[in-house]
């Protein structure tokens, strides 16, 4: 059990239980700029990302947060220099490995989201293994976006539609909302209530971007591996503050 873990267990109390998300959706940014700044090489600070996103995971389940998606691996990152990629890959096969245990332990269903294929054969057995095993698990829903690009979803999700279309299953005047979100990565998860971005930037960068029409977004300057449970606490006081109106007066 972590430092962090036995502080701040129980929801604090300046935080409504009845107005929490019910699906948070973090953009895990700022690795690079947080091991950049302590003079560190870039991979300690993925290394210390995947301890953020455990604190988190972690946070939401003591909290009573049913979801919680991550950015790990967007479709454009391959465009990094290989041996950033490759540690990358690496790092997800070990923590995935390292981590099933715990996982089980605390009831979490792990379902990774993305263009899974073209992953390493290697991380692609050890995803399929953890989201096989943990498939009946009935506590918090726990999804990370790996290879995953917004855009190629919406693209796969046409095709897929089209294929069906083509096979006379389906009318082109039946396809509304519900049947578009049946056929992306997501389908079953309800849409993000809040976005988190760390590091300051002010853009999506390719995530969810169907999935993210209503959510509140809350960016914060901390670097992704500062993120801890009281930046957590001022993300959901901000959330608790706003009056989501979707679109009515
Ligand atoms: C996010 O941190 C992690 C991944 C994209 C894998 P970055 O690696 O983007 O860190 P910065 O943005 O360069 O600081
Ligand atoms: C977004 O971060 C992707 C992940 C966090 C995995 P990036 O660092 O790739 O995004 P940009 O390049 O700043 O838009
Ligand atoms: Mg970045």
């Amino acid at each position: 059990m972590t430092a962090q873990h036995t502080e701040l267990q129980e929801l604090p109390p300046d935080l409504k239980r009845e107005l929490l998300p019910k699906h948070v959706a973090v953009i895990c940014d700022g690795n690079g700029r947080w091991a950049k700044s302590r003079g560190l090489p870039r991979f300690i600070g993925h290394q210390r990302g995947v301890d953020a996103l455990k604190n988190l995971l972690r946070c939401c389940d003591d909290w009573g947060i049913g979801a919680l998606t991550a950015y790990a691996f967007s479709t454009e990152n391959w465009g990094r220099p290989t041996e950033e990629v490759d540690f990358l890959m690496t790092l997800f096969q070990r923590v995935l490995r390292q981590e099933l245990r715990e996982m089980m332990e605390e009831n979490v269903q792990i379902r990774f989201v993305g263009n899974l294929s073209a992953l390493p054969g290697s991380l692609q057995e050890e995803i399929s293994r953890s989201m096989e095993e943990t498939r009946n698990n009935r506590g918090i829903k726990f999804t990370v976006a790996t290879n995953y690009g917004a855009r190629q979803e919406i693209l796969q999700a046409c095709r897929a539609i089209a294929h069906k279309v083509q096979q006379g299953l389906l009318e082109p005047d039946e396809i509304d909302e519900a049947t578009f979100e049946r056929h992306l990565y997501t389908e079953g998860i309800c849409d993000p209530d809040l976005l988190i971005r760390t590091s300051g930037e002010m853009r999506v960068s390719n995530f969810l971007l169907w999935q993210i029409a209503y959510a509140e977004i809350y960016i914060t300057e901390a670097f992704w591996p500062d993120f801890n449970r009281n930046e957590f606490h001022r993300a959901l006081c901000a959330y608790q503050q706003r009056d989501r109106r979707f679109g009515k007066v």
